[in-house]
C-alpha cells in the first residue's frame, strides 16, 4: 500500500485546532493514523487535544491516538514530552512542526515583547523539538534501523510581503528561518537516515484564521475578506486543512525518501501570481 504508516510513530506539535473544524495540525494528525501511524499529539490546549481525540475515536482510530500537554516554546516542557512519547510508544519515527500563528505590526509598530513571542512561537518551537526528537532518531538509525522524517511547517508569509493587506514582520522573519533551519539541518543529519523537509501553505481557510480575522476584522468585514482572500488565489479559492496534511504526509512518507532540504509549496498557484 502506497503512503503506508503501519508500524511508525509520528509525534505532532499543536496537533489540537484553535477553533472548531480542522486545523492543519488536526488533519495531519488524523490523516496519519488513517495511513496506519501512532500519533503523539502534543498541543497547549488540553482542551484542543480532547477534540482530536474525539476526531480520532469517530474514526475508531482511538488506538493510533494518545497525547499531553505540552508548550513548544518551553525546552522543558518539549523534553519531557519527547521523553513520554519515546517510553511510551518506544520510537519516533515523524516529528511535525506545526505549532505557529501570526501577529501583524512592522518595526515600528510591534513591541519587542510581542516580537519575541513571535519568533519562540515560529521559531523556537521548531528549534526545541527537533532538538529533542533528534537524538532519538538517531538512536534508531545507529542501531540499524531507519533514522526518521521531519516536517515544518512555514508559510507562504516568508515569500510576500503582506498577507490580507496586513504586515507581519515577525512571522515572515520568523517562517523565513524555518526553512533555513530546515535546510541546514537536512544537511546536518543527511548521512544519518534523517530527512528534514518544510511545507509551506498559502491562503488556507482553517480556524486559526476564521476566528484571527473575526477578532481583528469583525464579522461582517470577514465575509468580504474571505471572499477577497478567494479570488486572490489562482485557483479561485483558499486551500485548506488536508491539503496541507497530505503535503505533509508525503514529505514524511517512505516514497519521499530521496526528497531532503526542500521546500513543498501548498498555496494554489498564489505565489507564482505575485511580483517577487
Ligand atoms: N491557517 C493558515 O492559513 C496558515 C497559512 C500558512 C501557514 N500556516 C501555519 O500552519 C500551522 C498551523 O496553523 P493552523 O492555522 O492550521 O493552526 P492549528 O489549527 O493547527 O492550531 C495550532 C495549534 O497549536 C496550538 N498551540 C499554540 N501555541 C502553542 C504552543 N506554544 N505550544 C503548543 N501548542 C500550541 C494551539 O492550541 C492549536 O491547537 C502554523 O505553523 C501556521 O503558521 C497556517
Amino acid at each position: 500500500m502506497p503512503l503506508d504508516f503501519h508500524g511508525k510513530v509520528a509525534f505532532v506539535t499543536g496537533a489540537g485546532s484553535i477553533g472548531e473544524g480542522w486545523g492543519n495540525g488536526k488533519a495531519t494528525a488524523v490523516l496519519l493514523a488513517r495511513q496506519g501511524a501512532k500519533v503523539f499529539g502534543t498541543d497547549i490546549n488540553p482542551e484542543a487535544l480532547t477534540d482530536t481525540g474525539s476526531a480520532m475515536a469517530r474514526e475508531n482510530l482511538s488506538g493510533h491516538w494518545s497525547s499531553c500537554q505540552c508548550d513548544a516554546t518551553s525546552g522543558k516542557s518539549v523534553e519531557a514530552a519527547v521523553a513520554r512519547c519515546d517510553r511510551e510508544l518506544g520510537r519516533i519515527d515523524i516529528l511535525v512542526n506545526n505549532v505557529g500563528g501570526s501577529a501583524p505590526g512592522d518595526p515600528i509598530t510591534m513591541s519587542e515583547e510581542l516580537w519575541e513571542k513571535q519568533i519562540a512561537l515560529n521559531l523556537d518551537s521548531v528549534f526545541l523539538n527537533c532538538k529533542h526528537v533528534l537524538p532519538v532518531m538517531l538512536r534508531q538509525f545507529e542501531e540499524g534501523g531507519s533514522g526518521g522524517a521531519i516536517v515544518n511547517i512555514g508559510s507562504v508569509g516568508s515569500m510576500t510581503f503582506q498577507m490580507g493587506g496586513r504586515v507581519s514582520a515577525a512571522y515572515a522573519a520568523s517562517k523565513a528561518a524555518v526553512e533555513a533551519f530546515s535546510r541546514s539541518t537536512a544537511i546536518a543529519f543527511a548521512k544519518k537516515g534523517i530527512r528534514v523537509n518544510t511545507v509551506i501553505p498559502g491562503s488556507m481557510h482553517t480556524p486559526l484564521v476564521e476566528n484571527r480575522l473575526a477578532r481583528q476584522l469583525g464579522k461582517d468585514d470577514l465575509a468580504k475578506l474571505i471572499a477577497e482572500r478567494n479570488a486572490s488565489v489562482p485557483m479561485g479559492r483558499m486551500g485548506d486543512a488536508w491539503d496541507v496534511a497530505n503535503a505533509v504526509m508525503f514529505l514524511a512518507s517512505d516514497e519521499a525518501r530521496y526528497i531532503t532540504a526542500t521546500q513543498l509549496v501548498v498555496d494554489g498557484g498564489l505565489t507564482a501570481a505575485r511580483p517577487a
